[in-house]
């Protein structure tokens, strides 16, 4: 099946590791030109390092960028329509959330967590925008997490920012899709990514990892019998973002083995 996206440029927000990193993986075999970003240079060396298996070097762009930022994250953008003559796609991926009960969390982590979860997305979509525009249109997909319409007492400053993220993405899907910019959501339960091995190794290091994510479905009951991986996300993300998704905006797609029970 042609999804349309030889030659298009996806932007991600956060793609060295994890949902990201995937997603710049199944971009680059589907013909498209990927740029991702990451804080840490040694994740991101190591990702540009791993993709050369999926793309040529000259159809990938890797820069540290804080998307916390807004001057990392214009000049990031910036950098990315240069070298590839435009963008046709946002992913806005990078983030972690914060586990704590509502007297745990710090003044500081509330801050970190709508800068991060808030104003990260801001940032890159203005400053995506005028290059999605140039191109008459584009997709944007934000990822977001079931605990947005799902709330749980001890990841409430995740779960409070993610609530506010999807009404965000809600409105942007109607205003921009006066530019023909489809805006959309993707909304993950519990996916092993790199995020999760770091909680594993912390809290449960001498348990095998089979073993540890096994327990983790059983403990979190969900439906589908087992924790999702990284490219059971990305593989949604490239639908929303392919020429199939052509009349999809404002949705929210769960990847979450049926965990969520809100409708
Ligand atoms: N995995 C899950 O179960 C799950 C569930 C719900 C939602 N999510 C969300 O899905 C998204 C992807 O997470 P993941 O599970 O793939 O995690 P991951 O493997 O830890 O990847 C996160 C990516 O975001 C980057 N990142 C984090 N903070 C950043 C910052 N301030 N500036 C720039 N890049 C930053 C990381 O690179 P650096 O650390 O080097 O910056 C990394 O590339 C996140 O928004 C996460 O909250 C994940």
């Amino acid at each position: 099946m042609d999804l349309g996206l030889k030659g298009k440029v996806a932007v991600i927000m956060g793609g060295s590791s994890g949902v990201g990193l995937k997603t710049a993986e199944m971009f680059l075999d589907e013909g498209a030109k990927i740029a991702i970003c990451g804080r840490s240079e040694e994740r991101l060396e190591n990702a540009q390092t791993h993709l050369l298996s999926f793309g040529d070097e000259k159809d990938i762009l890797a820069l540290t960028c804080d998307v916390t930022s807004k001057a990392d994250v214009d000049s990031f953008i910036k950098g990315a329509a240069e070298k590839f003559n435009g963008i046709d796609i946002l992913v806005n991926a990078a983030g972690q959330s914060v586990m704590g009960y509502f007297f745990d969390i710090t003044d500081e982590q509330w801050q970190e967590q709508i800068q991060l979860k808030y104003f990260a997305i801001i940032y890159a979509i203005r400053a995506a925008h005028p290059h999605l525009v140039k191109r008459g249109g584009g997709r944007i997909i934000n990822i977001n997490a079931t605990l947005a319409k799902e709330p749980e007492r001890h990841m409430v400053a995740t779960a409070a920012t993610r609530a506010g993220l999807l009404n965000l993405s809600k409105t942007l899907s109607q205003e921009l899709a006066l530019d023909n910019i489809l805006v959309n959501s993707v909304s993950l339960g519990l996916i092993r990514t790199d995020q999760w091995e770091r909680r594993r190794l912390k809290n449960a290091p001498d348990m095998e990892p089979e073993e540890y994510y096994e327990d983790l479905a059983k403990k979190r009951n969900i439906p589908l019998g087992r924790v999702g991986e990284a490219e059971e996300v990305a593989s949604v993300i490239v639908f929303l973002a392919s020429d199939k998704a052509s009349y999809v905006a404002g949705s929210t797609i769960e990847a979450a083995g049926a965990i969520g029970k809100a409708l």
